[in-house]
């Protein structure tokens, strides 16, 4: 691979052009960023780049971890004996009737039943191990043609994930076998493909080996793409773009790695549009009559300048596009196009001020998380990325953090559009060559997501504070900073903060032991910037109000947690007082299969989020929309349904950020009290049923009324979608929340119904929950139980559009139904 600086592309003689202004057709601008290329003008569709969704149409079937008789004859003799003859499934007479059609992402964890094993609590009670070889692997099989047409063309297959351990075979070849769940790879297929014929791609994955202490699933459960190229093209994540803002411009760099994979020494030119959010081409840069040798590759670096760019940031999430295009520079052929989405801005951590986005001081309001998700485990459609990051926003969250491995893409798109901060992670602190791949992957997928803010190195490692850790993070250091030096790094540690290392990271993170470590560690180290890489740990689960051991809950005040962890309140607190820490990160945004704490089964998820497994709010979730948005808030709880406790004192709170509250129950007034700053308001109230209300004030004014009412019986349903209309894709979803009411329309808060869904049209039902932590019910079924008067039921679209119909229904309770349409527009990934 040849390097070629701007400087040396300038020597030779190259025509560098910036600033010209023209506009193409909106058209490619608002197209999926995989299907822009072949829609852009001067290009020929049939010579540049497809990059096509291989989602739809797989089979699966289980293996075994232990008997090749029933792992398709894997672990028997002569599998790798001879090429070509890899894996039985691979044959075209293989007999696949008997394997499940499924459609991608897919995780076969999420559909097995629980088991009261404390073996596997840390995979949610779901049986993934050598204990349960029968349920640990899994197969998945595709037919595919390939069209003659494409005979000269460099095709490769792209998996963004898949849990775990997995070998890949086409046509009973191997193209290879990837390790971490977590880890993006591809394979070049173009030898071994049928052109003009079928295709057998093969993935046998074995997840009896885990990653973390976390459920993380099991199976193809991120999208898997069929990329065609010319054989002259930009390489794999081979773009990369930095900019510099500077008065009422910014100067942006582009790096283009552009791959000969063709038998002939091939003579270039290349040109870099900068396309703003409204299709217009703000910048042009040209570099002409470069050669690449056959088997090579090289890098361009161009600079240009953007003026007056519109930055992006919370309030506007501005993106921009580079649209890469590559010419063979003797006949002009069109070779490649190619967008890469990229936005402008600046960061800067401070070791007195704490972190600046655009020059602007941001205190980073953060939630760590992991991936799954109630009725789909690890295996999110796209939307659901969506889903989650606007409910975190809506709560005034600012930063994710991906604990504690690289993120599927589309989350990480979801946040550039949105506006969110991410503090993406590595799944092992290592310098060995495997950990190393997989970092260099995820950089080099991630670092032109402008919401990518901090690189994280490590999470809680025992060597943290030795000298080995220290010289194996400064490796990783040294590998991120050639392809990234554009971003700091930081590793979360729990102890020995000034060792090991410390000294190697730019910015210190903190986890746990709030306060006085952190005052020492800033005493000591004034010109080293710190962050709370996790804070909290607080559990509670929604909607109960008393702790229950037998039944794994845990109180929904803000008042338990773990020896290392804290309460909302108390670490919040430390962190608004503190200018010079750049924020925190929550443990966490959504509750997570696996690691139930503190109580293990019957739980079987962790109590940590600030939302349920579905994203319904807890009560502490109002503590922190009241201090971290800018919504005016005023919430009171809990419910006010305690039959049988009549006479007896109920703790009565209230998360506002009003000025002053005043509690009446039943019309008597309580008292005002004045709200503190960063903290919460308490009564202890006799309990008589009727209507608890709280009344919130500011400027003297009434502002809010809360209140709490004593429901009739459960009567009726209601069902309220996150959208009422989708994508007729067969990946979009819509969340529909199914709450039970009494007769006068209120959710009645301690409602467990059985709700019962019938739908028709062209849809299907992917999975439902109830944020019930010790819930056994199947994700996968058409029935749930509500959980303190709520549900939720997941719909999928078809290819097909049109009017979907979905049916509620409980013995004693009015049904509900519900239409959304499923609709057709161009914004569709092309599928193979
Ligand atoms: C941290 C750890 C997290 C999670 C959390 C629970 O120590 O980094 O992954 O286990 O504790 O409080």
């Amino acid at each position: 691979m040849r390097q070629w600086t701007r400087r040396e592309v300038l020597k030779s003689g190259v025509a560098v052009s910036a600033g010209i202004k023209s506009a193409i057709p909106a058209m490619a601008a608002t197209l999926p960023r995989q299907a822009v290329a072949a829609a852009q003008p001067g290009g020929n569709p049939s010579s540049t780049r497809e990059r096509l969704l291989l989602d739809f149409g797989w089979r699966f079937h289980l293996g075994h971890a232990c008997d090749p008789a029933q792992d398709f004859g894997y672990g028997g003799d002569g599998v790798f004996s001879k090429s070509g003859e890899l894996f039985e499934p691979s044959y075209l007479k293989f007999d696949d009737s008997k394997w499940r059609a499924i459609d991608l992402p897919h995780d076969w964890a999420v559909e097995l039943q629980f088991e009261n094993d404390p073996g596997v609590v840390n995979h949610g009670f779901k049986p993934l191990d050598r204990s349960y070889p029968a349920t640990s692997i899994g197969w998945y099989r595709r037919v595919f043609e390939i069209s003659e047409t494409d005979l000269g063309k460099r095709l490769s297959i792209e998996f963004d994930g898949v849990f775990r351990d997995c070998m890949v075979a086409l046509n009973g070849h191997f193209l290879g076998r990837n390790m971490s769940g977590y880890a993006p790879f591809s394979y070049d297929v173009t030898d071994f493909l049928n052109y003009g014929a079928q295709n057998i791609l093969v993935v046998r994955v074995d997840a009896t080996q885990g990653e973390g202490w976390f459920y993380e699933g099991a199976g193809i459960y991120r999208h898997v793409w069929l990329l065609k190229t010319d054989p002259l093209h930009i390489a794999h994540w081979g773009t990369f773009v930095q900019s510099r803002v500077h008065a009422a411009a910014a100067t942006v760099t582009i790096s283009t790695e552009v791959e000969n994979q063709g038998a002939e020494r091939r003579t270039i030119n290349l040109v870099s549009r900068i396309v703003d959010k409204n299709a217009n081409v703000v910048a042009t840069v040209e570099t002409h009559s470069m050669w690449v040798d056959p088997g090579t590759s090289l890098t361009l670096v161009t600079e240009t300048e953007v003026q007056h760019p519109l930055l992006w940031s919370f309030e506007g999430p501005n993106l921009y596009r580079v649209a890469g295009t590559v010419q063979d520079a003797y006949s002009g052929r069109t070779t490649d196009q190619h967008a890469t989405t990229f936005g402008i801005r600046t960061i800067e951590f401070d070791p007195n001020e704490g972190f600046f986005l655009n020059g602007k001081p941001v205190k980073i309001k953060g939630t760590c998380n992991h991936q799954d998700h109630a009725g789909v485990g690890s295996a999110l459609p796209d939307r659901i990325q969506y889903y989650r990051i606007e409910k975190l926003k809506e709560m005034g969250v600012n930063g994710y953090r991906t604990s504690h491995n690289p993120p599927t893409p589309e989350l990480l798109d979801a946040c550039d559009e949105l506006g969110m901060l991410v503090m993406d992670e590595t799944r092992r602190m290592s310098s060995d060559s495997e950990a190393l791949s997989d970092l260099e992957k995820l950089v080099r997928r991630d670092r032109n997501h402008p919401s990518v803010i901090l690189w994280s190195l490590a999470n809680e490692e025992p060597e943290q504070g030795t000298a080995r850790a220290a010289r194996i993070v400064a490796s990783m250091k040294r590998l991120v900073q050639r392809l990234d030096p554009s971003r700091p790094v930081t590793t979360a540690m729990d102890d020995a903060w000034g060792q090991g290392v410390s000294a190697i990271v730019d910015v210190q993170g903190f986890n746990y032991k709030h306060g006085k470590q952190i005052d020492d560690f800033h005493r000591r180290f004034p010109k080293q910037p710190t962050i709370g890489t996790e804070v909290g740990s607080t559990v509670s689960t929604r909607g109960i109000y008393a702790n229950d051991k037998e039944k794994g809950y845990v109180s929904a005040y803000d008042v338990n947690f773990p020896e290392w962890a804290a309460t909302a309140e108390e670490w919040w607190k430390i962190y608004a007082e503190r200018r010079f820490l750049s924020g925190g990160f929550v443990w966490t945004g959504f509750d997570y299969r696996g690691e139930p704490t503190p109580y293990g089964w019957p739980c079987i998820n962790s109590h940590f989020g600030i939302m349920d497994t579905c994203g319904f709010p807890k009560d502490n979730y109002y503590y922190y929309q009241a201090w971290w948005s800018d919504k005016q808030v005023l919430h009171l709880f809990p419910h006010w349904n305690w039959p049988g406790k009549e006479g007896q004192e109920i703790d009565v709170w209230c998360h506002s950020n009003l000025e002053k509250v005043e509690l009446f129950l039943n019309g008597a007034s309580l008292g005002v009290k004045e709200v503190p700053r960063n903290s919460h308001l308490a009564w202890k109230v006799s309990y008589k049923p009727g209507t608890l209300e709280a009344r919130g004030y500011k400027g003297g004014q009434q502002a809010l009324v809360a209140r709490r009412e004593t429901t009739g019986e459960a009567a009726k349903i209601l069902l309220r979608p996150d959208r009422p209309q989708f994508q007729a894709d067969g990946q979009d979803v819509s969340l529909v929340e199914v709450q039970v009411l009494d007769k006068e329309g209120r959710i009645v808060p301690v409602a467990d119904n059985e709700i019962v869904f019938q739908l028709s049209g062209p849809a299907k039902i992917i999975g439902v929950g109830n944020g019930d932590p010790s819930s056994h019910e199947p994700d996968k079924a058409q029935k749930r139980r509500a959980f303190n008067g709520l549900c939720m039921v997941i719909v999928q679209s078809a290819k097909e559009p049109g009017e979907i119909r979905l049916e509620a229904s409980s013995p004693g309770l009015e049904p509900a139904t519900l239409a959304i349409a499923s609709v057709k527009t161009t914004l569709r990934p092309a599928v193979a």
